[in-house]
């Protein structure tokens, strides 16, 4: 069962109009949500995401977070699992095809959720392939726009070469993954990027921050240069639906000693427990 525009349907059921701007244009945001145990995962963080994105095209919000918040449980209830990904897309709706905006048009609201699976055990204890590329997207890439083709070229990119995943820089320094973010271990410390706007602020890269300072992992914020990333001792994927998950390859060669690391494996075991937490009610990570 999927949402559309008010309607709970059958997927086969939805219909949008062929003018839609999402459709025409690209013109719209959205924000993927994991649900563990039917509760939807740092769900206020993902609707203030939404609210930054939706300031960022200039299109007006049409819910409150009580309302959004509503919408997506009766959705869960009436899919199937425990744990499932939410995928809430917005469009400045249908019009006649001119790249201003419209004036007086509902916007389309389209939300579905689906199983969520996250990475198997054995691509966890062996780590993933990763290829790198130059960063060729536009420069606001801190607003999760439904228009996607660059990062669907250098993930497919990845996918071409028996990868996972593509990591990506520009000007010489990291900016993220083509769907996800990117973490550096060095001389034990655990490097992010800054956020900014080459850089799509990530709620499990928050998340990961929080759990390394809660215990006691060394950490930094900073610009992180490309010869770093291909001489660290470990490189760590995150997004919503992957979690948290090493790289052990980039480029052919071997990262590290092309194993996963000792920073994965704690963080990762923190991640679960944080997980079981936030299903018990509680979503602080102290
Ligand atoms: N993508 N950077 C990019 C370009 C992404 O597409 C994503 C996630 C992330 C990680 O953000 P978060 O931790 O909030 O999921 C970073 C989602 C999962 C997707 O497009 O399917």
């Amino acid at each position: 069962m999927i949402y559309l525009n008010g309607d709970f349907l059958r997927i086969e059921e939805a219909r949008i109009p062929v003018l839609d701007r999402g459709f025409i244009f690209g013109d719209g945001v959205y924000e993927v949500i994991p649900v563990y145990s039917r509760k939807p995962f740092r769900l206020s963080e993902h609707l203030r995401r939404l609210q930054y994105s939706l300031d960022g095209i200039r299109l007006q919000n049409p819910h409150s977070d009580s309302e959004w918040t509503h919408l997506l449980e009766q959705l869960v209830a009436l899919n199937e699992g425990e744990d499932q990904y939410i995928y809430l897309h917005i469009t400045r709706g249908v019009a006649r095809r001119d790249h201003a905006f419209p004036h007086g048009v509902a916007p389309t609201v389209f939300i579905m959720s689906n199983p969520l699976l996250t990475p198997p055990p054995g691509l966890l204890h062996t780590g993933a392939v990763a290829i790198s590329a130059n960063d060729n997207r536009w420069l606001r890439c801190d607003i999760k726009a439904i228009s996607l083709l660059p990062n669907v070229l250098l993930r497919q990119m990845a996918i071409d070469e028996d990868a996972l995943e593509t990591v990506l820089f520009r000007d010489g320094f990291m900016t993220e993954g083509a769907a996800s973010n990117i973490f550096v271990v060095r001389n034990g410390i655990l490097l992010a990027p800054p956020k900014n706007h080459l850089m799509l602020p990530g709620i499990t890269y928050d998340v990961v921050l929080e759990l390394a300072q809660a215990n006691g992992i060394p950490h930094e914020v900073r610009a992180i240069k490309e010869h770093e990333v291909r001489t660290a001792e470990e490189l760590l994927l995150t997004s919503s639906t992957k979690e948290i998950m090493p790289i052990t390859r980039l480029d052919n060669q071997p990262v590290g000693e092309g194993k996963p690391g000792r920073i994965f494996a704690l963080l990762y075991q923190f991640y679960q427990s944080y997980k079981q937490t936030t299903m018990r009610g509680n979503s602080s990570i102290s």
